[in-house]
This record gives structure tokens, C-alpha cells and sequence, in this order.
């Protein structure tokens, strides 16, 4: 869905892959990767976004850790907090550092599917037709660019809570059917919708990771103390072992009640809290409006670039923990 518009300069690819310049030109010119686009002096050489993921490859190839948290869900029930821009920021940027990534939206307002550029016109499967109708998961993923694939949603997935609370098993349905795909994908990235549903509750069952993600704003502690305790008492009953980390997102540093939420925060909840602190910048705005990633059209200095690329690399360092624990079996 993504076309040649999005292509890097080796500047850019070599700030992506936290490499230099240098580097990036000597493997384009070893490898005889071609750039796609060029300007008419030649100085500038631009590559699309497969060529870019062959770079990352050449790159990092040896430096990339084993993933054992492949399922990263981004949940609140709380409306608004960020959870589908940051599961979209940070799809795209493991996809172009060369990880497979398959991005799942659960929201039946479709914000991620758009985001990715579903046409709203056509009839795709969503995980309602996988989860209700008994479609094959493989049918309902559609190819986004290299590297990142999607189940997308629509608005026919407000009709799935019923016939899904009937189903036996219920919050287990997505666990069940994400397991196989664990085999071809690096990254299962799931987008919750703001609700308490059994299907965020099949969410949060799948999960080998939930980034809770939470505003800075006055009352967003309230909320999020109630959350963090249902989420671990559904986890107790389910006898799963939470592994739950909490993203701080639209921090005003300026301002007193951000700096205060997140102090609150970090003394309340410790190490759940993630270290990078995603703060308010427009540029996340108008990369959901322009539906292009952030570090593909972003001034490089911009603040939301500098905080993504920090928080792909806390999701991706604790995903490659391995789990001092063995989830138990689900039995209900
Ligand atoms: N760090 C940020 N800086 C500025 N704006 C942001 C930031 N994060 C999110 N936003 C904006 O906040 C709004 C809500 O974000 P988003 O849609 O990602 O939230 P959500 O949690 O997915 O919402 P919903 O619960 O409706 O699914 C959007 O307009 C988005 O562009
Ligand atoms: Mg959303």
C-alpha cells in the first residue's frame, strides 16, 4: 500500500539503524544496492523501503537479539492515550530494521488500518471473521510494505462481543490462533480499543508483553491505578504471569501536572515504568494525517523521531528478555 514516497537518504538510514553515514555508503557500494531515487546532480540517493530493510540487514545482522516477547499489545481502556499512534510508530520502525512484523487492530474504529492505508472501500477480513466465522487467520493479513504485514479492522467489528462472550474458551481464542504465526513473524504488534471487552481480555491473554499506554494529564493516574489492578487480578485468575510495562506518552515538561504524573508514576509503579517517555509533539499529528511514519518525513531534529526511536529500543530490549517464569496453561 506504501509506494516509493517513502524513501531514505543515507543519512537518514544510517540515523535508523544507529549506524554512520560512512558505513551505510560502504555497504550500498560493496552490496550494489541501488537507490531509488536520485537527484539530478547525483549527490542525493534515496532508497525505497525494501532497500532499505536489505541495508539494515547488512548491518545488523549480527547485532539483532533473539526475540522471545514476539506479542506486544497496546492497551488502555481509557480513550485517546496514544495507543494506536505509538503501535504505529513503532511497526513501521521494526519493519524497517528489518524485523517481519505483523500488526493486529482489534479497534473496529480502524485508526491503525487507515494509518496503514486500508482502502475503507473494500471488503478485507477482520479478526471477526477469523474469531466468529472460523476464516483462516492467513487470509484475513494483508502485505503493507515489506516487512510489515496487518490484520486490519472496520466497523463490523462492534458486532463480535457477543457471539465471542458465548464462545468456550473465550479469552483464549487469539492466543491460540497468534501462536502459529510466532514462527513467521519477529514482532506481533496489537492495537486494543478503549473499552473492557472480552476481546481486549483475549488481548491481554495473547500477550507476552502489554504496553500500557497512559497520558501525563491530571486524572490519568486515577484511571490508570483501577486499570493496572483489574489487569492483574484478570491475570491471576487466568494463572498468567503479568509482564506489563508503562508507557508514559504526550509529556509536557513545561508543564507542572506532567511532571508531577510522572513522578507519581515511577514512584507507584517502579520498573513497570518504561525509561523513555514519549512527549506531546504535533509531528505525531501529522504523520497519522499524512499516514507516514514519523522518521520518514519528520525535521531530524524533531523530538517525537528522537522518543520513538528510543522506545523501539526499549520494546525491543524487553522483548528479548527471556521470562524468569513459564507462563502456566490457561486451564478454565
Ligand atoms: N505524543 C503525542 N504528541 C502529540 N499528540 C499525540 C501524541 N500521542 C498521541 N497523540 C494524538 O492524540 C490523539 C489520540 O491518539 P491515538 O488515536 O493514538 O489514541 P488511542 O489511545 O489509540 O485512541 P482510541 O482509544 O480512540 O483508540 C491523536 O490525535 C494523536 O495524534
Ligand atoms: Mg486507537
Amino acid at each position: 500500500m506504501f509506494t516509493d514516497e517513502i524513501s531514505f537518504n543515507q543519512r537518514t538510514i544510517a540515523r535508523l539503524l544507529d549506524s554512520s553515514p560512512a558505513t551505510v555508503n560502504r555497504i550500498v557500494t560493496t552490496k550494489m544496492i541501488s537507490a531509488t531515487q536520485e537527484t539530478d546532480s547525483g549527490k542525493i540517493k534515496k532508497y525505497n523501503l525494501e532497500n532499505t530493510r536489505k541495508i539494515a540487514e547488512l548491518i545488523l545482522k549480527n547485532q539483532r537479539p533473539k526475540i522471545n516477547n514476539k506479542i506486544n499489545v497496546f492497551y488502555n481502556f481509557k480513550g485517546g492515550t496514544g495507543k494506536t499512534s505509538l503501535c504505529y510508530q513503532v511497526a513501521c520502525h521494526l519493519a524497517i530494521l528489518g524485523y517481519n512484523v505483523l500488526a493486529i487492530d482489534l479497534d473496529p474504529q480502524g485508526h491503525l488500518s487507515s494509518a496503514l492505508r486500508v482502502p475503507e472501500d473494500v471488503n478485507y477480513y477482520t479478526m471477526y471473521d477469523v474469531l466468529i466465522n472460523g476464516a483462516d487467520i492467513n487470509e484475513a493479513i494483508l502485505r503493507v510494505f515489506p516487512g510489515l504485514d496487518l490484520v486490519p479492522a472496520n466497523i463490523s467489528m462492534t458486532r463480535i462481543e457477543v457471539p465471542l462472550s458465548s464462545k468456550t474458551k473465550r479469552e483464549e481464542k487469539l492466543k491460540l490462533l497468534l501462536e502459529p504465526l510466532k514462527n513467521k513473524y519477529d514482532f506481533i504488534l496489537v492495537d486494543t480499543n478503549p473499552t473492557i471487552s472480552t476481546l481486549n481480555l483475549n488481548a491481554l491473554v495473547a500477550a507476552d508483553r502489554v504496553n500500557v499506554v497512559c497520558e501525563t494529564q491530571p486524572f490519568s493516574l486515577s484511571g490508570l491505578r483501577v486499570l493496572v489492578e483489574e489487569m492483574l487480578q484478570f491475570y491471576n485468575e487466568m494463572h498468567v504471569q503479568p509482564n506489563f510495562g508503562i508507557i508514559a506518552n504526550k509529556y509536557e515538561s513545561k508543564t507542572a501536572i506532567s511532571q508531577e504524573v510522572l513522578g507519581a508514576l515511577r514512584t507507584e509503579y517502579k520498573d513497570n515504568v518504561m525509561e523513555t517517555v514519549v512527549r506531546k509533539c504535533e509531528d505525531i499529528n501529522i504523520s497519522a494525517k499524512k499516514k507516514i511514519p514519523i522518521f520518514a518525513f519528520a525535521n531530524k531534529h524533531s523530538i517525537a523521531i528522537e522518543d520513538i526511536f528510543d522506545l523501539v529500543k526499549e520494546i525491543v530490549k524487553h522483548a528479548s528478555l527471556s521470562l524468569s517464569y513459564k507462563k502456566e496453561e490457561i486451564d478454565i
